[in-house]
């Protein structure tokens, strides 16, 4: 076996060294005697360069990974909503001093459900909720705009990753289990988790959670202000008026939500210090992310 093996090589390498041999002699025989450029074999060949994926995108995926390994399906849904999926169904009633949170870019006015750019993918957690019957769980990553101005830390076009959890006895522990769970996937086995109380209308209680800041381990540097702590994303428990609206029986089921902005998370994790960055497809800025991109 080794013997035949060995001999074969060995044809082998006879074969292109005569194959070398026959096309050095076709150079040499020519006008210039492998002297011209066109010959010059030292000169370096043709460099194909490879892409990177965007920072959006690989940040997206590592978030949509984790939550798959803990069995969320992904949903998607259209860019261009109508108000009650991104307002009404989500106990934001007209005229409520909420909608302001979310500054809205109308496609359609002056109807009783206009059409507007979505401000956040809780319109797909909307959509999922009316088809489905729960055990739901699901993350909605998408682009989602609002009328802001263009600044380091605003962009009218975000990306957002949002999920949701709807079964029977679900409950504000399992919650923050979650999202601890995903802390420590996302930012290392040794994140710490905080909760601060906060508002939403579609969740009650709602809180805004902070990761222990993974640059300095929570002594305090310039990324997290001397804290120890970056915000990373807003959640909480269904608010039983989103969980009619979508036909879903509260008394039976509850369910917890959430949301994050990527370009926030993808910000901390590579300490970009401007949002705009992402969105000016200045070579030498995407080229940075080449070493993180999976071929
Ligand atoms: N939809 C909220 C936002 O865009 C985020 C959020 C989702 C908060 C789910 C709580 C629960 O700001």
């Amino acid at each position: 076996m080794k013997r035949e093996f060995g001999r074969t090589l060995n044809d082998l390498k006879q074969t292109a060294m005569a194959k070398i041999e026959e096309m050095k002699a076709i150079v040499m025989a020519s006008e210039d005697g492998g002297k011209g450029e066109a010959n010059d074999l030292t000169l370096p060949g043709v460099n194909y360069e490879l892409g990177s994926r965007h920072p959006v995108s690989i940040v997206r995926q590592e978030i949509v990974d984790i939550f798959r390994k803990f069995g969320y399906d992904v949903a998607e849904g259209p860019e261009i909503e109508d108000d009650w999926h991104v307002f009404e169904a989500l106990n934001f009633p007209p005229n409520h001093p909420a909608r302001d949170m979310q500054d809205t870019f109308f496609v359609s006015s002056g109807h009783p459900n206009p059409l507007l750019l979505r401000t956040h993918t809780s319109s797909i957690q909307v959509r999922t909720m009316e088809h489905q019957k729960p055990p739901i769980r699901v993350i909605c990553p998408g682009r989602v705009f609002r009328n802001e101005a263009i600044s380091a830390r605003a962009h009218c076009i975000f990306h957002q990753v949002e999920g949701l959890y709807i079964d029977e006895k679900v409950t504000f522990a399992d919650l923050k289990q979650a999202i601890l769970l995903f802390a420590r996937e996302m930012f290392g086995a040794d994140a710490k988790i905080r909760m601060r109380p906060s508002y939403f209308p579609f969740t009650e209680p709602s809180s805004e959670v902070d990761v222990s800041c993974n640059i300095c381990h929570g002594k305090g540097c310039n990324i997290c202000k001397g804290t120890g702590w970056l915000e990373i994303l807003g959640c909480g428990m269904v608010d039983p008026n989103v969980l009619e609206a979508c036909g879903i029986d509260s008394k039976k089921y509850s369910g917890f939500a959430f949301g994050m902005g990527i370009e926030r998370i993808a910000m901390l994790k590579w300490q970009v210090n401007d949002l705009r960055h992402y969105f000016e497809n200045d070579l030498r800025f995407l080229h940075e992310f080449e070493a993180a991109t999976e071929v």
